[in-house]
């Protein structure tokens, strides 16, 4: 088994000198940072913005605190293009979805460092794929999982514990072990599934968490900002989420699965559109379409939408209470 380090040498708050040698920060602004989840400098630069910061410090040490670090932290931004190949290579890893046909479509399974987004219509498999995910990331490494546990932001009150054990069972898990590894935070508003991300971050270091799921990304937000005079707000607070989880995914180098709604948009004249417009859009680094080929169907036709360097196409593969597998695999197997 490789280890692959998902932090180099890391430079810690408490380290951090101005240029008269004297320290940046003090005990209580360190515990107050440490609090918001920044623990190192590296942290701060690749979470935090300017203004995140000042809502923790002044606005005066947190320009200060960031500027420092930005400029310490320079040598190592600017690389070739072969660098990060190699550190690409390196570093991402892929999650089985369960399917061998879906996985080869998506490039080997779910990617670590970016987000996914899977849309689709009510009842499409959309949180099928979640629970059959967070079961898999458990997996060893040779069998396509991460070996490691799972964050669950549940918006929609759909996650099932008694779906977890028997899709665990099926691929040859305990499944008191493999719910003990799937941590799920049930989110009541737009609000709180932000300010639970927020402060996730000793959850994950703790936990070795390797894959977040948000099951539905959109349905806080569609609920609550309703009509065009609020459009503009919502977009921005999705905006902040969505970066927010593209930083998380890069830092600690795990696969983000979040599922969207597909709703009948009028300003596409009535076509079937994932919501969260362009923010989601452009946020979601691979978009995934699911679709039922027929109702009460076991199958199920995934698409790929948008990837940055795959083709567009199809897989086809079954939803059984096996969970997520390819469609010629035996039910009883
Ligand atoms: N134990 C099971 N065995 C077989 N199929 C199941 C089982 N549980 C759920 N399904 C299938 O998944 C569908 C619900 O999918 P779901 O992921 O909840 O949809 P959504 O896209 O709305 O999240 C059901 O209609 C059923 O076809
Ligand atoms: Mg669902």
């Amino acid at each position: 088994m490789t280890v692959i380090a998902v932090e180099q040498e890391e430079l810690m708050l408490r380290d951090l000198r101005d240029e008269n040698g004297r320290r940046l920060l003090n005990a209580r602004q360190i515990a107050a940072l440490e609090e918001a989840g920044y623990r190192t400098a590296e942290d701060i630069l690749e979470m935090a913005t300017k203004r995140e910061l000042s809502l923790i410090l002044t606005p005066k040490t947190a320009e200060k605190l960031w500027n420092t670090i930005a400029d310490m932290l320079k040598p190592r931004t600017f690389r070739s293009a072969a660098e990060i190949q190699k550190l690409r290579r390196a570093r991402i890893e892929r999650l089985t979805t369960g399917s061998r046909k879906l996985d080869e479509l998506i490039g080997g399974g779910i990617e670590t460092g970016a987000i996914t987004e899977m849309a689709g219509s009510y009842g499409a498999g959309k949180t099928e794929m979640a629970h059959q995910l967070s079961v898999n990331v458990q997996l060893p490494r040779e069998r396509g999982g991460l070996e490691g546990s799972c964050l669950y932001f549940d918006t929609e009150k759909t996650f099932r514990p008694e779906r977890i054990a028997e899709m665990a069972s099926a691929v040859g898990l305990d499944p008191k072990e493999a719910m003990n590894r799937i941590i799920v935070a049930e989110c009541y508003t737009s609000d709180h599934q932000i300010f639970l991300l927020n402060n996730s971050h000793g959850i994950i270091r703790e936990n070795n968490i390797r894959l977040i799921v948000v099951d539905s990304l959109m349905a806080h937000f569609r609920s609550e900002y309703i009509g065009r005079e609020l459009l503009a707000e919502r977009q921005q607070k999705l905006n902040q989420y969505m970066a927010r989880l593209a930083r998380m995914a890069r830092k600690f180098n795990l696969a983000v699965f979040v599922t969207n709604q597909a709703v009948s948009s009028p300003d596409l004249f009535g076509s079937i559109q994932p919501t969260g417009g362009n923010v989601v859009a452009h946020s979601s680094v691979t978009r995934l379409w699911i679709r039922r080929p027929k109702a009460m169907s076991p199958l199920r036709i995934v698409r790929l939408t948008e990837s940055p360097w795959l083709p567009c196409g199809e897989a086809v593969f079954k939803i059984t209470s096996r969970g997520v597998q390819d469609r010629e695999d035996d039910e009883d197997a």
